[in-house]
């Protein structure tokens, strides 16, 4: 198995990750709007995807104050390669990478609250205060998802994000 950075998907990637059931992601996802990752890690094997973590640059507006973030997201693995622990090759190949320079190794993803532990073991700890993010209709907090930090400290406030989540 390979797992390297990489930018566009083709349309049997896209099959082969995500067309795997009918809701592959967290069912209290559908109501909102989600970003589309500009980079991401694939792992493949014999050339096929079978597992993704996608991430891009966002910026956060806490406390008035402009914080950059890498957003994970679309992390997913084929059901016949789950329990692998493949998602931890590819969030140490993200942490370790020039997209989090010792400037900015901050991290940032969307969960909902019953995946908290396991990405606390990927090294993501729950922010406690409120997060809005951008969808058609404004801003709005999604009560169902929990925001989950990596390589910052003393984040407090309340966090606006400009964008859609990721
Ligand atoms: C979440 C996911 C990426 C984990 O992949 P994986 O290859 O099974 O991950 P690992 O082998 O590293 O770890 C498996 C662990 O995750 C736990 N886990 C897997 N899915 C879980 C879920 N939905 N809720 C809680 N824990 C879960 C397993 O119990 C196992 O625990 P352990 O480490 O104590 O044994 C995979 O289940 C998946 O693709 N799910 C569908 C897409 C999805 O929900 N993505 C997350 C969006 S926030």
């Amino acid at each position: 198995m390979k797992c390297k950075f990489e930018q566009q998907l083709t349309d049997a990637d896209h099959k082969s990750l995500f067309g795997w059931a009918e809701r592959v992601f967290p069912a209290e996802g559908a109501k909102y709007s989600w970003v589309e990752p500009t980079n991401r890690i694939v792992t493949r094997d014999s050339g096929i995807a079978i597992a993704h973590l996608g991430f891009s640059r966002f910026n956060l507006e806490i406390n008035s104050k402009s914080v950059s973030t890498i957003g994970v997201g679309g992390v997913v693995v084929r059901p016949e390669y789950q329990g692998k622990k493949i998602p931890y090759t590819m969030f140490s190949k993200l942490h370790s990478s020039d997209f989090l320079s010792p400037q900015s190794r901050f991290s940032s993803l969307f969960c909902p609250l019953r995946l908290a532990p396991y990405y606390a073991k990927h090294g993501y700890d729950i922010f406690n205060g409120s997060v809005r993010f951008l969808q058609n209709n404004g801003h709005v907090e999604a009560k169902e998802f929990v925001f989950m930090l990596r390589g910052i400290r003393e984040l407090s406030g309340d966090i606006i994000i400009h964008s859609k989540p990721w």
